[in-house]
């Protein structure tokens, strides 16, 4: 988001070099295979020697140079999701090893935020994030969230629980995952209907006073909840879904975040890669992915949906720039303490989203790209209906 994008040279490389053959009618065309598939395709037509996840031509990538706060912890203005990376969510990866090469590699090009949480894997994300990072520790920030059961020796997830002396169990077994000694940013993964966030928040400032964390934030909060908890430990950042598909934030979270200070990360930038033209009705998922129960992935939904996938596609072509680039630019310029965090398990994922650094709109272009989309209904809700009964909870008083 730092500089103009038209006759940009490093842009260009970036066009030319590997990523941008995301949007290339070679990709476009192949829809019918599956999502895997397509974009198997893309690594090997970037590098066919390298091939998997690890292949890509990092040279021909933009640096992410730009940065910005979340309340007061400064992070690069994209940041890498790692929830993907045990290869349970949306199917299986290429390997563990290059997982940790593409976070190195996020590293390599700027990339300074990593998300992850104890139920991702469980506990198998946050080890990978952990393996990846322990050698620049210090030049990274590590995000990560607590709120469930989870069996600390097998695993196995159980359900909600926020309260005080479970939180702390939880980060100390996060801290030996994550190889670190302290966590930069540690949400509470969802609301607990049974326990007070007033309790919630003195725990994680018993935990900031031991030095075990350093900011705190809530994924998914009833509005009166984040009020509540900044007034006892002040919030960093909120995380909520937020993308072209579900704009819900921009009612009241975002509204509040202003208000008190607090950043704000989209979680699903990329509308479960939706937004980034790589899928489409005729995708065929693997079985066992998350999104084939998301209702706005029913085929009939995806029909109608795909008018957002089209304007992007238009405005692609008019700025030179791909559908996924443009879809993070336009979550970024919303507000300067927005920071996406697009999760990718290839690296010519990852290094076509850090291209959205060098996306800029010009005039009235936001204003105008923002009216057609307004224009478009969205079918179908952005959860399961189980997962969505779960998001906007308040918690109880104390
Ligand atoms: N707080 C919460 O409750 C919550 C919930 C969900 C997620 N999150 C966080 O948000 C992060 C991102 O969410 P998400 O992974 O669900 O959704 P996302 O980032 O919107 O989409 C990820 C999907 O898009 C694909 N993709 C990424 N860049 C692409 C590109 N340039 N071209 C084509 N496809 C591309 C990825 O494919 P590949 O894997 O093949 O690269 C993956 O399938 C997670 O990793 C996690 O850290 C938080």
């Amino acid at each position: 988001m730092a500089h103009s994008m038209s006759n940009n040279n490093s842009r260009r490389r970036f066009l030319l070099g590997s990523a941008g053959l995301a949007a290339t009618p070679l990709i476009a065309g192949m829809a019918g295979c599956s999502s895997d598939e397509q974009a198997s395709a893309a690594d090997r037509s970037a590098s066919p020697a390298a091939g998997g996840a690890g292949g890509g031509t990092a040279t021909a990538a933009v640096t992410l140079s730009s940065r910005r706060r979340l309340g007061e912890l400064e992070v690069s203005s994209l940041g890498l999701g790692c929830q993907t990376m045990p290869g349970a969510l949306y199917g299986p990866v290429s390997s563990r090893a290059d997982m940790i090469t593409i976070i190195r590699t996020a590293v390599d090009q700027g990339v300074t935020l990593f998300d992850t949480a104890e139920v991702y894997g469980p506990l198998e994300s946050e080890r990978i994030v952990g393996e990846a990072l322990e050698a620049v520790r210090d030049q990274v920030v590590i995000a990560t969230k607590f709120g469930f059961e989870v069996n600390p020796d097998t695993g196995e997830r159980g359900g909600i629980n926020s309260r005080p002396e479970h939180i702390k169990q939880s980060v100390d077994g996060m801290l030996q995952r994550l190889r670190t000694d302290h966590i930069d940013l540690l949400y509470q993964h969802r609301v607990d209907p049974s326990v007070p966030i007033e309790d919630v928040a003195g725990a994680v400032k018993e935990l900031i006073t031991a030095g075990k964390v350093r900011h705190w934030g809530l994924s998914e909060p009833g509005l009166q909840t984040i009020r509540r908890a900044h007034a006892v430990q002040p919030l960093t950042a909120i995380q909520n879904q937020y993308n072209l598909l579900a704009r819900d934030p921009e009612k009241q979270v975002l509204p509040l975040c202003e208000e008190l200070g607090i950043g704000f990360v989209p979680w699903a930038p990329l509308s479960y890669g939706f937004t980034t033209g790589a899928i489409n009705p005729y995708t065929r998922f693997t079985q066992g992915d998350f999104r084939t129960g998301v209702p706005q992935f029913s085929r009939e939904n995806m029909t109608s949906n795909m008018a957002v996938v089209q304007l992007l596609q238009d405005w692609g072509v008019r700025k030179g720039v791909t559908p996924a680039q443009l879809s993070l630019a336009w979550l970024q310029a919303q507000k300067p303490w927005i920071v996406p965090i697009p999760s990718a398990t290839r690296t010519l994922h990852l290094l076509e989203n850090i291209g959205a650094e060098e996306v800029t709109f010009a005039g009235d272009e936001l204003q105008e790209f923002t009216t057609a989309l307004n224009a478009i209904t969205i079918a179908g809700e952005r959860l399961p209906a189980q997962v969505l009964a779960g998001t906007g909870v308040e918690a109880p008083m104390p």
